[in-house]
Formats: C-alpha cells, structure tokens, sequence
C-alpha cells in the first residue's frame, strides 16, 4: 500500500482533495486512525493536557515525545507522522538539529513541527538542510501562551493579519513543507493557503484551508478541559463507536462537513 509521503500530501492539495490529520500519542489510537484511512498523524505536545493533565504544553520533554512517536511509529502503515518539537528544544540551530534527530532516528517520525513566524526561519533552513522535513506552526501558538496572556483568536487587525500572511511564505520560503494555521479568522486562513503552494492545515481557522487537524481528545470528547468551539464531538454523534467516529471525522473533512458553520471561530 502507498505511503501519505508529502508529495501525495501536495498533490491531494493540488487536486483539491482535502487533507485529514488527527493527533495520536499510542498504538491503539494509531491503528484505528489507519482503518479509517486517515492522511497524517500529529504526535502534538498536545501530549501535555489530554495524556498528562497538564495545564499547557510547556512542560512536555523531548524524550517524551519521542517515546509518544515511537508508540504511533511502530504500527502506523500510510500516515505521514508529524512530531511536535517541544518548548525551547529548538532554540538555537545545534540544539534543533540534535532535538529533530531525535524525533526522525529515534522516534520513527517522518516531519518535525515548531511553532513561530519569520522568527523560525534560521532554525527551518537548517533543519531541511539537513534533510529534516519541517511543519510550521502558525496562528495561535500554545507554547507562547505566556507571553500571549492567554488563548486568542490570531490576525484579527489588519496589521496582524499582514504580518502572519507574511509569515507564512517566509518560512515557505525556509524550506517548511507543511504549515499548521490554528485560530485564525476563516478569510484570512482562506487568504493564506490560496498564496502558499505547500499544504495548509487548520485547527479554529475555519473550512478553506487544505485540510484539517484536531486533538484527538477533543474530537472524541473525551478531553480534560472543555471542548473548544472550533472541535465536534464525533463520538456522540457515531452513538459511542470510536471507529465510526473516527471515520465520520475523516470523511466529513474530505467532503468538507467539518467544519460547519457552528464551529467557524470568526
Ligand atoms: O499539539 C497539538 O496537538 C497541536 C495541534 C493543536 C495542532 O499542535
């Protein structure tokens, strides 16, 4: 069977074909998401809240998220395995590189994903240097939930708006082969991923983006906090079957059900 590599990736987003990810940390999850023929599995620091209980995502380690990869590595058949890098494991070029290594030689994972704009540049063109694939992370960025003062709706003056459609073909232009747009304001979304030519995937920026990504937690309802407006609780709707679920997930975004217009943030 063909692998989801990247290049099927870029040509669902040629072709129209919307993209499905989902975030997994363990072989279970993994395999459930493979019979529904999901496209991609992130392994998010996400980690931290719905397995931890964790309040954010700062505290997660690298070495945890490489024990996470492994789990969903080692069974996963098609999925593109993404991993996240965790809060200031790639902080400078040397310790990016080492931190990425990881996740790639150890973990089983096939791209790394960090959050930032044009800030992220260096570290993005050291990395594909080196033949490290990288996702980028734009929007809402959890791990600078401190220095943001709490979660937020990204891009909504127009400056701001400016500055993160900028943002997204500088590290395009780095050398990032997928961009993750979380919370953003849907025209905006839909502005960006029309002007890049590498796949876009949204959390909370509503339904013209190349595909979409959910925590797993929250698309099954199961997470500690509560659900965010920009999730659906699948598993209610497929009466309590986690592999129904998971499949009406993956089908309402290939038909574009998902989002709908309950979940559209702004
Ligand atoms: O960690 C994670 O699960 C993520 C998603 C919210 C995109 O980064």
């Amino acid at each position: 069977m063909n692998k989801k590599t990247i290049t099927y990736l870029n040509k669902m987003k040629k072709d129209g074909e919307k993209i499905s990810m989902l975030t997994s940390y363990d072989s279970s999850f993994t395999k459930i998401l493979e019979r529904a023929d999901i496209d991609a599995i992130l392994v998010g620091d996400s980690l931290g809240m719905v397995i931890q209980g964790q309040e954010t995502t700062i505290p997660v380690t690298i070495e945890q998220i490489i024990y996470h990869t492994k789990c969903v590595s080692d069974v996963a058949e098609r999925a593109l395995i993404i991993s996240d890098m965790p809060f200031l494991s790639y902080c400078t070029k040397e310790l990016a590189l080492e931190n990425a290594g990881k996740l790639i030689k150890e973990g089983g994972a096939h791209m790394v994903k960090l959050e930032g704009g044009d800030d992220q540049v260096n570290i993005i063109q050291h990395l594909t240097r080196c033949s490290i694939p990288v996702c980028a992370h734009l929007g809402f960025l959890p791990q600078s939930i401190h220095k943001l003062g709490g979660y937020s709706l990204a891009g909504k003056t127009t400056k701001e708006a400016e500055k993160l459609l900028s943002d997204a073909n500088a590290l395009q232009d780095a050398g990032a082969q997928i961009l993750v747009l979380e919370c953003v304001p849907s025209k905006l979304a839909e502005k960006i991923t029309n002007s890049l030519e590498i796949p876009v995937i949204g959390i909370g920026a509503g339904k013209e983006t190349d595909g979409q990504v959910l925590v797993l937690y929250d698309a099954l309802g199961i997470s500690i906090n509560k659900i965010p407006k920009f999730a659906r609780n699948f598993l209610k709707e497929a009466d309590g079957d986690i592999h129904s679920a998971i499949l009406a997930y993956v089908l309402a975004v290939r038909q574009k059900k998902f989002p709908n217009s309950e979940n559209i943030l702004a």
